[in-house]
Formats: structure tokens, sequence, C-alpha cells
């Protein structure tokens, strides 16, 4: 098979938040939203990351992007103009480069939009610094994104207010376009819309991503949403990847107990595609107190005496002759076989 190329590549990634108590602010323990992430993007594929909410899914994108800053663990960006950069950089040329490089879009586009500026307001600064010095031709572009987002070009000079929700969130994906990224992050961008109009973003998504040759990484809590937009899934659960294939693969396999419940909570049309229910007890465990050895274990129907004490690493196996990473006791005994020789090379 051919190597693929890789444009961000994370290791060890861990982002603890401090727990500040007492008069002085003393630091009592953390938070481990992402505790020991390892994670390849390849250029072009739509990776989707889902988990429920408090998971870590949007600490580690934040990271990505710089607006958190992890303890452990590296972050690596390829391309051919720079090579490889290592984020967080302090480099003003990498700094410019890489926020261009990569986007976000988030999930309220009502407050990712600011009220103040006209949505010609909104792109125009990100034009002007990177270039385009003339006013007449900043607006040609707007409008060519707004065309590009299903948006009248009338729309320019607009303010967010004057938007359903579908629309704004179309406007904050045409402003995240306007630098010419490489990689997308979109987290729920589309959980806070009405299922209607969740179906035409998605389709808007995919219909960009094939134009522009984008690579996305799309997070969200629905395992539904993410199997339509995906080529490759992974599920976190308490800041740790638990599962990650090939989306065929993984709807096929489903060998993590999380991932079995998370399909299990979809919604079926057709009674007899429904599998038994299972249905989960209890959250997400306390990030900041997490339970020792696997922290799904508590949760787990499946749990063994090992799960309480040892927490399961990540292990690669070959599935369909393509990589498939399970972090599960139970998975690792019955999977022994199909190891892969190159273990750790996510
Ligand atoms: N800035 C922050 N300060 C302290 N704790 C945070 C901060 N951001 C997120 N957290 C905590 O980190 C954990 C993961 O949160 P988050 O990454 O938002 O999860 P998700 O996006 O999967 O819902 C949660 O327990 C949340 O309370
Ligand atoms: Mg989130």
């Amino acid at each position: 098979m051919q190597e693929r190329e890789v444009v961000l590549e994370i290791s060890g990634l861990k982002t603890y938040f401090p727990i500040k108590t007492g008069i002085f602010k003393r630091t009592s323990g953390f938070i481990k939203a992402v505790d020991g992430v390892d994670l390849k993007v390849f250029k072009g594929e739509t990776l989707g990351i889902v988990g429920e909410s408090g998971c870590g899914k949007t600490t580690l994108c934040k990271t990505i992007v710089m607006l958190n800053s992890a303890c452990e663990g590296k972050i690596l960006w390829h391309d051919d103009e720079f090579g490889s950069i290592q984020l967080p950089t302090k480099d003003k040329k990498q700094l410019k480069h890489i926020r261009n490089r990569i986007q976000y879009v988030f999930q309220d586009p009502q407050s990712s939009l600011n009220p103040a500026f006209t949505v010609f307001g909104a792109m125009d600064d990100a034009l002007k610094v990177n270039g385009v010095k003339s006013r007449k031709e900043r607006r040609q572009i707007v409008c060519d994104l707004l065309r590009s987002v299903n948006m009248r070009e009338d729309a320019l000079d607009l303010y967010p207010h004057e938007f359903s929700g579908g629309q704004r969130q179309r406007i904050g994906i045409a402003r995240a376009l306007c630098v010419k990224p490489e990689l997308l992050i979109c987290d729920e961008a589309v959980s806070a819309l009405d299922v209607s109009i969740q179906a035409q973003v998605l389709h808007l998504l995919c219909d960009l991503k094939n134009r522009l040759g984008l690579t996305f990484l799309f997070i969200t809590h629905s395992l539904s949403v993410v199997e339509y937009i995906s080529d490759r899934i992974a599920v976190m659960y308490l800041g740790r990847i638990v599962e990650l294939g090939d989306t065929d693969d993984l709807f096929q396999n489903m060998f993590h107990p999380y991932t079995q419940a998370l399909r299990s909570a979809v919604p079926v049309v057709d009674d007899s595609q429904r599998t038994t229910r299972i249905l989960l007890s209890g959250d997400v465990p306390n990030p900041a107190d997490p339970p020792p050895g696997c922290a799904f274990h508590e949760r787990c129907w499946r749990c063994m005496p090992e799960c309480k004490v040892e927490t399961p690493k990540l292990r690669s196996y070959k599935v369909n002759d393509k990589d498939y990473y399970v972090a599960c006791h139970e998975v690792h005994e019955k999977l022994k076989d199909k190891e892969n020789e190159t273990n750790g090379n996510k």
C-alpha cells in the first residue's frame, strides 16, 4: 500500500488544567483533559473524533491550535513549504504560516462571530494580513467564498444577527476558508443546528473537502455524524484514544465496549437493525480523579480483574490489511494473533 502523507503528528500529548484551591490559590491537583494521545492525520482525509461530552475532544483540538498549552508530548506539522514545524512555536513566520494552514470552526456560530462586524468585516483583516491590498479584490474574494458555501452575495454587508443558525455556521466556514487552510478542525460544527440543517452543512463540508482537497478533523459526540463524513474514526474516552480505524472497519468490528455502547445509543429507523441496547450507567468519570486501571472499567459489563489495576495500551492490529488500534485488555487477549509488529507506530 502506498505510504500516505502525514500533515499532523501528535505523540504522547497531555494537557492538564491545574485545580487551584484556598486563598493562596495553591495547585491541589490537575484535570487530566488530554492524557496521552498519539495520532496521525493524513493529507486529504477526514478523521472523525468521537466521544461523550467531557472526554477531552475540544481540549485536544485547542492544544493543536495553540489555544491550550500541553504539559507533555509533541505536535508536529509537516508541509512542503516549512518542512516540519513543532507546535507551539514562537517564530513569527512559522506562527503566521500555521495560523493560515490550520483553521477552527467552532460549535456555536452565534458566539464565534463578532456581532459588531459585517460578514465582509469579519474576513477583511485576515485577507489584508495575507497581502490582498485592493478592497475591491477583497470584496470579490469574500463574495466567491459566500457563493462556495451556498450563500447569496448580498450577505456581504449584513451582520450576524440577520442570519439563521445554519447560515451563521456557513459564514463561520467561509471565514475559516478565507485564508486557504490545509486542515480544517470542525469542533461539533453541526451539533447546535436542527437535524435538517445539520444534513445541509455536512453535505456542504463534504463538497468543500472534495473541491478544495482539504483535510478535516471532525469532532462530534455523535457516531452517526462521523460515520457519514469520516474516512477514519478515533473514539476518545477520558482523555485517551480507545479505538481507531477506518470507518468501515470500525463499524464492522467495534471491538471496544465503549464504542459498542456509543453505537447502541444511535436511534435506528428500521427495527430489524436494532441490536441489544447497551445502557451506560453513570457519567464520564472525573478527569481530576480518574479511576485506576482502565478508565472505562466502572461502566464496563466485560470488566476483568486486570482492568481495575492496569491501564490498557493502545495496540496496533491488522484488520482487513489496514492498521487498527484498540485499548482494551479483553480485546488484546482476543486479537493476540493479529498483532502488528510495528506496534506503537500510530
Ligand atoms: N480551560 C479549562 N480549565 C479547566 N478545565 C477545563 C478547561 N477546559 C476544559 N476543561 C475540562 O476538561 C475536560 C474535557 O473538556 P473538553 O475538552 O471540553 O471535552 P469535550 O470537548 O470532549 O466535551 C472537562 O472535564 C472540562 O471540564
Ligand atoms: Mg467540546
